[in-house]
């Protein structure tokens, strides 16, 4: 399994690392021998047709010199490279149509995607999932939502003879440690900033605070729950930049979450909203830095799932994953 890795930032980098450390226990265990053909940061395309040597790419984008490790290619060449799959791990863009371009050339060139990039998918679902299927090519995205928690994967093979009744997901960090920050009295630029000094919060946080970033994963929450293909336009969402019953939160003792929250039926719900959550409710359970998700089927009851912590690695590990289901 060859593979050509596009983003080199802190999900790129843990990826490197964890295909690094793993690959002989990849092999030994799933007889997945994955070598790294190509990387992309937002300069340059190293490629290497034996595969790159891992520890010299991890340490060369340190000194910024990725370009000394192997030949420099384009990156419109990634397409014509022998790879097998395509890693995303590049920022969401506003329009995603980057990222659509990308695995639709992956598709047509005779390779699988793996993304941790919400922008396309949220934007321009049908376009992609229609070429994914002409092409008989897959996409995988365990990552772009809820970090390491499983969610697609788990929905996809273990819920198949459930109907979903309801979802509420906690699967934006960021906004709601802002959130319970400010709940418990902080400015909300000095919880930006601790945010950002923790690694969680983007330097552009606008995205995650106005609600947006909440808005495109509840999209492919409900396109890949519901069989639908929504877009931005049909989801209802609210940030929190401008919350006006701060002092009666911070008063109240309840614990308010911004949760994606989906209903199935004829007139589905889709929504990324502030809710109260009371105490006894499975989601009060999760800090505001946890990931998870309450759902309710028809067959298989409620489903609680959360991690205790996101970060790089988590979803790292869940980009590494949907590698290994391809291989
Ligand atoms: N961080 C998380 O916990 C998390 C969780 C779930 C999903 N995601 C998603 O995963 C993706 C990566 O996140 P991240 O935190 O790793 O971002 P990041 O640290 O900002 O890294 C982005 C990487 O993409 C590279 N890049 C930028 N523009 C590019 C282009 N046009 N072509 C090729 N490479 C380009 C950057 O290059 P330079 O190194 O040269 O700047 C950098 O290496 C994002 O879409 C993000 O929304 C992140």
């Amino acid at each position: 399994m060859d593979i050509s890795l596009v983003g080199l930032g802190h999900i790129g980098k843990a990826v490197v690392g964890i295909l690094n450390e793993n690959h002989e226990y990849f092999k030994s265990k799933f007889n997945a021998d994955i070598r790294v053909i190509s990387v992309s940061d937002s300069r340059n395309t190293i490629y290497d047709k034996n595969g790159l040597n891992l520890d010299k790419v991890l340490m060369y984008k340190e000194r910024k010199e990725l370009d000394e490790v192997a030949e420099v290619i384009g990156m419109d060449e990634i397409y014509s490279l022998h790879s097998d799959i395509i890693v995303d791990m590049s920022p969401a863009t506003k329009d995603g149509i980057a990222g659509m371009k990308m695995y639709t050339g992956a598709f047509e060139a005779g390779k699988h995607v793996v993304t941790s990039n919400k922008a396309p998918l949220a934007l321009h679902w049908n376009e992609i999932m229609e070429s994914s299927l002409k092409n008989r090519k897959k996409i995988l995205y365990e990552s772009s939502v809820g970090g390491g928690v499983p969610l697609f994967n788990l929905n996809k093979y273990s819920l198949k003879s459930s109907k979903l009744l309801e979802f509420r997901g906690q699967v934006s960090s960021t906004i709601n440690f802002v959130l319970n920050q400010m709940i418990a009295g902080v400015d909300f630029h000095e919880a930006i900033k601790t945010a950002q000094n923790m690694g969680i919060a983007e330097t552009d946080y606008r995205d995650d605070t106005n609600g947006l970033d909440g808005a495109r994963k509840t999209v492919i929450i409900a396109n890949a729950l519901l069989g639908k293909d929504y877009t931005l336009k049909d989801v209802a969402y609210e940030g929190i930049d401008n919350i006006k019953d701060i002092n009666y939160m911070k008063n109240s003792g309840e614990v308010y979450r911004v949760l994606s929250h989906i209903t199935g039926g004829k007139d589905p719900v889709v929504e990324s909203k502030i809710f109260t959550i009371k105490q006894e409710d499975p989601v009060a359970s999760m800090d505001s830095l946890s990931m998870g998700y309450l759902e309710r089927t028809d067959n298989n009851d409620d489903l609680t799932v959360f991690e205790k912590h996101d970060g790089p690695l988590e979803t790292a590990a869940q980009v590494v994953n949907d590698i290994l289901l391809l291989s």
